[in-house]
C-alpha cells in the first residue's frame, strides 16, 4: 500500500469536514516512500479518530480565541516520512494541529479505553484507544503523541516497513 494513498483516501471522506471547519491543512510528504503492507481501511480508521480529534481541538482553541477577541488561524499539517531505527524501516505519519498540546502527564493516559476531556454525553473516550490497538495489535506499529511547534500536539504513527520485527516489552 502506498502510504500518501491512505492518507488521501482519509481526506476524501474528511476533506469538506476541514473545509467547512476552515481549517488549512498542508501536506509534506516525503518523496520515494517505500509501501507498507497494512489493510488500509484499518489505518484510516486509526486517521479518521486522530483527524476528527484535531478538528475538535481546533474549533475548541478558535472559540476560545474569539471570546478573548484574538485572532487564530486553524492549522494542521499531515507529514509522511521514512526513518530507521535499530535496523528495521518505518514509515512515520505526523498530524500536527495548533490548538492547545497535551500536557506531559496526560500524554500516555489519553490512549487508555473511556479515557476523556469532553463534556458527558459528548465524547466516549474510545477514539484513541481504538487507535491504539489498530496501530499496535494488527499493524504492528507504534503511536504517541508530542508536543510540536506550533504549540500544539503531534499524533504519531509508525509503521514497519517489510517484516515486522518481533513485538518487544519495552
Ligand atoms: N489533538 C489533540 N490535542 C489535544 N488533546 C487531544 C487531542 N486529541 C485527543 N485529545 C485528548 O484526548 C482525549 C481522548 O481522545 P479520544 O479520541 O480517545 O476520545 P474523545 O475524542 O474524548 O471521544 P470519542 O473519540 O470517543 O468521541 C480527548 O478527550 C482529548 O482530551
Ligand atoms: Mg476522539
Amino acid at each position: 500500500m502506498n502510504p500518501e494513498k491512505v492518507l488521501d483516501n482519509v481526506f476524501i471522506l474528511l476533506g469538506e469536514q476541514f473545509w467547512i471547519h476552515q481549517i488549512s491543512v498542508s501536506h509534506e510528504i516525503e518523496n520515494g516512500l517505500p509501501a507498507i503492507k497494512v489493510d488500509a481501511n484499518q489505518l484510516e480508521q486509526v486517521f479518521v479518530n486522530i483527524l476528527t480529534n484535531a478538528r475538535q481541538v481546533l474549533d475548541e482553541k478558535a472559540e476560545e480565541a474569539a471570546r478573548c477577541g484574538e485572532a487564530f488561524e486553524k492549522r494542521l499539517v499531515c507529514s509522511i516520512s521514512r526513518e530507521s531505527r535499530q535496523e528495521h524501516e518505518y514509515v512515520i505519519f505526523e498530524f500536527a494541529d495548533n490548538a492547545f498540546g497535551v500536557p506531559d502527564e496526560l500524554k500516555t493516559r489519553l490512549f487508555d479505553p473511556f479515557f476523556t476531556t469532553r463534556e458527558p454525553g459528548e465524547g466516549t473516550g474510545l477514539g484513541l484507544s481504538i487507535a491504539h490497538g489498530i496501530v499496535t495489535d494488527a499493524l504492528r506499529g507504534k503511536i504517541w503523541v508530542e508536543d510540536n511547534p506550533a504549540g500544539g500536539a503531534s499524533f504519531k504513527v509508525a509503521l514497519p516497513v517489510g517484516e515486522a520485527p518481533c513485538a518487544s516489552t519495552s
